[in-house]
Formats: C-alpha cells, structure tokens, sequence
C-alpha cells in the first residue's frame, strides 16, 4: 500500500496582523483532523505554522488529489476560519476564496504540495514551509539539492544519485509544464527557473537509484492566489516537501542550501525583495516590516503511513549565523526605502498606486 503525504496550507487569520498563527487556531485544527483521523480518512497528521500560514501536514492511502482529503482540509480550515472570526482575527478566512467546496482545494486559495510513495526500509522526508514569498522562493534551493554538485556531494560520490534527476517546471504564466535533465540540461533549466515569478519548480523525479523514475521525490506547492483571485489576497507562502536519503539528497543535503538567505519577493505587501530567514517554527513570527520573509523545516521518519513527531530543523545553531547574515542583509536592503530591487518591479507588485497616479498627472504628462 503506497502512503501519501499532503500538506495543505491556509492563512485563515493573521494573529496580530499578519504575524502569526493564534494558538486557539492551531487547536482547532487538531481537534478536527484528531477526528479525521479516528474515522480513518487520514492515518496522521501534524498541525504547523509559519508566520500567519496554517499548514496541515497529513498521510493516508488515498493518493494525491484525493477529495476526501482536500475536504477535510477545507472544512479544518473553514472551523479555523469561524474561531478567527469570533476573536477577530486579522483577515479571518482571507484565503478562502469560494463559500462552497467543488472537489479540490486547487483553486479555491489554499496552497497543496502532495506526493505518493512506495514507503522504502526508511523514508526520511522533510516539509518546508515558508511566509511572506511565493513559489519561487524554492526555485534556487531545490535545484541546489538536486542538481548543484558543490552543494550535494552525493551527486558527485554516490553512485546511485550519479544519474541526475528529472526537474518538472511550471510556467505559471501560460499554464503549461515541461520536464528538464540534469545534468545535460542544467543550463536551460536555469535559464528558465531563475525567472523564479513566472517558472517555479514543481515536482522532482530521480532517473535512476533506489527510487522509481515516475514516484515524485520533491514536491512544491505553485498555486497562485493573486491570479486565482484575480486581485491581491496575499503572497502564496508556498510548502514544499523532500525525500531524503539512499540515493536521494541526505539530510543535510537538503538543508544546506538554506545556509544562503537568498533574495526572495514577498516581505512588506508581498512587493518587496529581502532575505529568506530559515527559524524554528516558533520563530517563525515575521515582525520587523511584515518578515524578513521565513522558512521552517519540519523532519519526519514516515513509517507505516505514521508520520510521528517532527524534528525542528532551523532551531539548529549551525543556522545562526545565516540568520544573522539575513538581518545584514535586510537592514541593507531596507535602506531602499521604495525604490527598486528592493520594492519589486512595477508588473511583480502585489499593491500599486500606479495607475491613480498616472490617471492623476495624465494631463500633465507632454512630450519630453
Ligand atoms: C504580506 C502581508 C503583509 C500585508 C500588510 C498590509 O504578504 O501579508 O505584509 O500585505 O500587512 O496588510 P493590509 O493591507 O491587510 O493592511
Ligand atoms: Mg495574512
Ligand atoms: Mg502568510
């Protein structure tokens, strides 16, 4: 019986502001997934944070895409919604973006990142969740852990990894999708996902080692909310999740790329460049100009379906100094103020007064 493992996210209201996730919210959410999970439509489950996100990390046998499982986080995040709303909670239910449930989260405002797997003797993965950026925010890390061999030795000295992987791109733009190589096609790949607000790495396969070529071993989730809403609701605060280990990026593979607080768009509303500041999810409180924008990293044994307890990546020392390293970065970038690269460019902003600025000076503006 293969396991799936699903994380579905929402912010459902902000704890001040766009802060954080209120505790009673996080008690919600076990309450009604404790009860899923008794009426067996999921086998586990574990309620996390990230800034103002509420990100449900669940297994079960069901398969991605499953309706049973994208209800139930539908209807979490609907009860969540409803205890937000009686405390006043900031933006309560703002991304829920339908009264109804039509079958799949997808398009309705939560973000979903899901991948199903033949459980090997040991599955390492770990859950990434991030605040204050989008999708895109995965692009540079993630291709580090699978294609950049100064950043994964495994790709050079282990055997079973020498064959490279298989990069599933989006391009969120045109709504279309293409597979790229590594490493014969490193190049191109990172002629496109460098492009990070409009091609953002979807899924990742192995192409050969221990793990079947078509089970996804990498997995983001790439849901756009400003499109599907068709005006601002907020940033995507994308989830990821990786495998790890015999064949595929170790552990502390997959984390050291996160020693780079690598320029992400998002911050102040989600129309400003800064630093991505990996933290401990109780860290995880962006304050200072709504961020810097964050990054947890959750780590499960998955065994039997069971998810267990996580591990807390980011509380790690190791971790201090690129944290401190984001605080430089940011005061730097602050200094800014509104111009560019630290506000994004003009098409990228999620908040604009342009237009009323221009319609206010359209008779003042004479050929120069
Ligand atoms: C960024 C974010 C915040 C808000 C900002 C303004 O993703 O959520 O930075 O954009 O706090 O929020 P409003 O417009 O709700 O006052
Ligand atoms: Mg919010
Ligand atoms: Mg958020």
């Amino acid at each position: 019986m293969k396991t799936t493992l699903s994380i579905i996210k929402a912010d459902v209201g902000g704890f001040p502001g766009h802060a954080s996730v209120h505790p009673e919210l996080v008690k919600k959410a076990r309450e009604e997934l404790e009860i899923a999970k008794k009426r067996e439509d999921i086998k586990d489950y574990y309620v996390a944070h990230c800034g103002d996100d509420l990100d449900l990390i669940m297994t079960h046998t069901k398969g991605v895409d499953n309706e049973t499982v994208h209800k139930l986080a539908w209807d979490t995040f609907v009860a969540c919604t409803n205890v937000a709303k009686k405390m006043k909670l900031y933006g309560a239910g703002q991304d829920l973006l339908s009264d109804t449930f039509s079958g799949n989260v997808k398009g309705m405002g939560p973000g979903s990142a899901e991948i199903e797997f033949e459980e090997r003797k040991s599955e390492p993965v770990i859950c990434f969740l991030m605040d204050k950026t989008e999708p895109g925010a995965f692009n540079l890390p993630v291709f580090k852990m699978f294609g950049d061999p100064f950043s994964t030795a495994g790709l050079v000295i282990d055997e079973t990894m020498h064959a490279g992987f298989s990069f599933e791109v989006y391009d969120t733009k045109e709504n279309k999708k293409v597979v790229m190589n590594t490493p014969e096609e490193t190049y191109d790949l990172l002629a496109l996902i460098g492009g990070k607000s409009r091609y953002v790495i979807k899924r990742v396969y192995p192409r050969g080692g221990k793990v079947s070529s078509d089970e996804a071993v990498a997995c983001v989730s790439t849901d756009k909310l400003s499109k599907i809403a068709g005006k601002y609701v907020g940033k995507d605060d994308p989830v990821a999740m990786v495998r790890c280990q015999s064949g595929l990026p170790a552990v502390g593979e997959a984390l050291e790329p996160w020693s780079f607080p690598h320029l992400v768009s998002g911050w102040m509303r989600g129309s400003h460049n800064g630093p991505l500041m990996p933290c401990a999810m109780d860290d995880a409180v962006p304050s200072r100009f709504d961020g810097p924008p964050r990054v947890v990293a959750l780590g499960f044994q998955v065994a039997d379906g069971m998810l267990g307890m996580p591990l807390d990546f980011f509380k790690d020392k190791a971790f201090d100094r690129t944290r401190r390293e984001s605080l430089a970065v940011a005061d730097y970038i602050r200094r800014h103020g509104p111009f560019e690269p630290h506000r994004l460019p003009l098409e990228e902003m999620e908040y604009t007064t342009m237009p009323k600025v221009l319609q206010k000076l359209k008779d003042r503006f004479e050929p120069a």
